[in-house]
């Protein structure tokens, strides 16, 4: 696949390396030529404008502050974008605008899936996404059925598992999952704790 990314940050670089390792052809397009340059090289992407990146090819990676995430993309009907925003507030772990996604998706008429917000980037900086022998599963919201089939694909493609979150709306409660998790984890606590397996006779499963 072809993978615009908008940004060239922590996030841009992580997830547009582990693409190119997987095979796909990036394009790193941050407001700065020369920081794009930098992290094209880094990771065997080549580097290009914000404008080059929305066109590029099959999604774009909008791996810019949630606050100028619209404002950055621009009018985009019907691409696939791949939005790994979180808004959280600094030092409140809460959220700072409600419905950021599907507002996104409104704004500029995009296909917005939400994903891979929700793990640190230093986590996508591993060198393996699989922990006690279970492949890291990546939740994703989203309205379109296409564009939910093409970030499944690039989830997939970097050794991972999709987890179908549902419809973009749900996409705020994915956030605000991340700011609660993040807020543990400042404040010292184990976040994985927290969610162990169901046990069988739950009547769930
Ligand atoms: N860091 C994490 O652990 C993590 C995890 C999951 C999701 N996220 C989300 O991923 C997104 C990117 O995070 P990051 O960690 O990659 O941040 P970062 O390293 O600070 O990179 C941010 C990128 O956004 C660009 N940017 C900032 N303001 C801009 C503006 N007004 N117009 C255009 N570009 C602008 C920056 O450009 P310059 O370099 O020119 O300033 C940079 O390329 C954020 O929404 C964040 O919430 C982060």
């Amino acid at each position: 696949m072809r993978i615009g990314v908008l940004g060239s940050g922590g996030m841009a670089e992580a997830l547009g390396g582990r693409w190119v390792a997987a095979g796909h052809e990036v394009l790193v397009g941050g407001r700065s030529p020369e920081r794009s340059r930098a992290v094209a090289a880094r990771v065997g992407a080549v580097a290009g404008s914000p404008a080059d990146a929305v066109a590029f090819g099959d999604a774009v990676l909008l791996a810019v502050p949630a606050a100028v995430a619209a404002e950055v993309l621009g009018p985009a009907p019907g691409r696939v974008v791949v939005d790994c925003t979180n808004s959280v507030v600094p030092g409140r772990f809460a959220l700072d605008e409600p419905r950021a996604a599907v507002r996104l998706a409104e704004r500029t008429g995009a296909h917005v899936v939400k994903a891979f917000n929700l793990c640190h980037v230093g986590v996508w900086r591993l060198p393996s996404l699989v922990f006690e022998g279970r492949p890291l599963g990546v939740p994703l919201c989203g309205d379109s059925a296409a564009a939910l089939g093409v970030v499944r694909e690039l989830v997939r493609s970097i050794g991972c598992v999709p987890v179908d979150g549902g419809p973009l709306e749900r996409a705020e409660l994915l956030e605000a999952t991340t700011a609660f998790a993040i807020g543990l984890w400042v404040g010292g606590a184990d976040v994985r704790s927290i969610f162990p397996p169901l046990p069988e006779a739950s009547g769930l499963m």
